[in-house]
């Protein structure tokens, strides 16, 4: 009788505590991104700390948590870090406790635990201190932005700010991963909200960022997570994310390459990552050679000029009609784990403007023996929404959100008064 009556107390105080979570429970969340210009890189302004303050983060598809400066102004009256051993680290996967010798800030207490931060554009790494601070950002119901709600203890790293050297966009403080790891940026705030472990990603000069499922409405009214074709996940032990190309055709002929390439070896090399930080697409020598002899044996009517580095291919544009999918051009598929499983890329997504009257086809030689054989670089990935499912491990893409009339930077983020 007393245990069922504890029972029930128990029941009731669970109840009355996720009801009171549910109130503010939203269906998703979403970010605002742009495109930097000079540098190719997409950034989002993340709310933090208290008092709050937008940060500038650069987005790192295969980064695996949140990390910022903190050497440069970081006031919060809210910044903890966690004690090493404790929940918090086991969680981020550290056991490596750290001592700090100057003046205790933000970054440097002792007792505490150690990341290892990855700059994805210059390669360095350096410790940082696993840290929690408050975090906002906007929820959704698919169609417009919803009320701001917040995670009090969101956790990240520090980063000493030899870190941030770049090229990067001007004012960037860090990098917001979006790896699938436990404190990744889309794993944390659905875990927190309790919302599906899904996100997608929109990119573009204005573009967006989903976490939880769709709706994912752009104007004119048009629901994208309705129109996704799928593909499985692969996801490293890192947390980054690959997808299986096993052919890629350009005017629906095969282009001959080295099919070995194209999967997983043991060791880690070959397969083909999906990447935020890669302005274009980058192809292992031999794929970049046949791709580009074979587009410009298809395009062979019109007048060529000299390549402007790092493209191998350009084209005098006053000779390419522009349609509404971008430079009429022959198309190119990456076929995907079955045949009919396709995504196309189009004349936006395969040329860029190099200068004045020329247009070179947007990919890169990555050189021989790279570590990942094809990595799709974020030119390719504009104006096609991409939702990456983390608990069934799918990919559920697009193709170009331009055919249906619409575009990455149509989301509505006009709030309703
Ligand atoms: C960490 O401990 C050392 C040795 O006790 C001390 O000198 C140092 O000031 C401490 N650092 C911080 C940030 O408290
Ligand atoms: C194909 O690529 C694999 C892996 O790099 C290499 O071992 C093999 O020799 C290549 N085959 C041909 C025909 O080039
Ligand atoms: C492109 O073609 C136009 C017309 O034929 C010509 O005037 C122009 O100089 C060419 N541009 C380049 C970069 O070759
Ligand atoms: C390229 O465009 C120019 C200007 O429109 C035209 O005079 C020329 O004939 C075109 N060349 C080809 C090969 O189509
Ligand atoms: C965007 O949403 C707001 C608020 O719901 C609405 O007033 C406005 O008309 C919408 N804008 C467009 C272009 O539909």
């Amino acid at each position: 009788m007393a245990s069922s009556l504890k029972f029930f107390v128990l029941l009731f105080f669970l109840f009355s505590f996720s009801y009171a979570r549910q109130s503010v429970k939203p269906r998703a969340l979403v970010l605002p991104i742009h495109r930097d210009e000079p540098t190719h890189l997409y950034v989002a302004d993340i709310h933090k700390r208290t008092p709050q303050l937008p940060v500038p983060f650069v987005i790192d598809l295969n980064g695996r948590f949140l990390w910022v400066n903190c050497d440069k102004q970081y006031l919060s009256s809210t910044y903890h870090a966690p004690q090493c051993h404790s929940t918090q680290c086991s969680i981020a996967n550290t056991h490596v406790c750290r001592t700090c010798s100057s003046q205790a800030r933000p970054g440097c207490h002792n007792n505490t635990c150690t990341l290892i931060l990855l700059n994805p554009v210059t390669r360095h790494s350096g410790p940082g201190e696993l840290a929690e601070d408050v975090l906002s950002i906007q929820s959704t119901d698919g169609s417009s932005p919803g009320p701001v709600v917040t995670v009090p203890r969101f956790l990240f790293a520090c980063a000493p700010s030899f870190l941030l050297e770049g090229p990067l966009p001007r004012g960037t403080q860090g990098f917001a991963g979006l790896g699938r790891t436990q404190i990744g940026l889309p794993t944390q705030l659905a875990s927190h909200f309790g919302l599906k472990h899904k996100f997608a990603l929109c990119l573009g000069g204005n573009g967006v960022i989903f976490i939880g499922d769709g709706p994912y409405i752009m104007q004119p009214g048009i629901d994208i997570s309705q129109l996704l074709s799928n593909t499985p996940l692969i996801v490293s032990r890192q947390g980054e994310y690959f997808i299986s190309v096993t052919s890629i055709k350009i005017n629906n002929k095969n282009v001959p390459i080295n099919s070995s390439l194209l999967v997983i070896n043991p060791r880690g090399f070959g397969g083909t990552k999906v990447s935020t930080v890669a302005p274009y697409t980058l192809l292992e020598s031999s794929i970049f050679k046949a791709v580009t002899q074979y587009f410009a044996n298809e395009l062979s009517s019109v007048p060529r000029v000299d390549a402007i580095a790092p493209f191998g291919l350009c084209f005098n544009s006053t000779n390419i009609t522009s349609t509404r999918v971008g430079p009429g051009v022959p198309n190119m598929d990456l076929v995907l784990h079955k045949d009919n499983v396709v995504w196309r890329l189009f004349g936006a997504n395969l040329m860029t403007q190099a200068r004045n009257d020329v247009l070179c086809l947007a990919f890169v030689d990555a050189g021989v023996r790279p570590k990942a054989s094809i990595v799709i670089g974020a030119h390719q990935l504009e104006d096609n929404l991409l939702q990456f499912d983390l608990t069934t491990s799918r990919l559920g893409f697009s193709s170009s959100l331009l055919f249906k009339r619409t575009s990455c930077a149509n989301f509505n983020f006009t709030s309703r008064a």
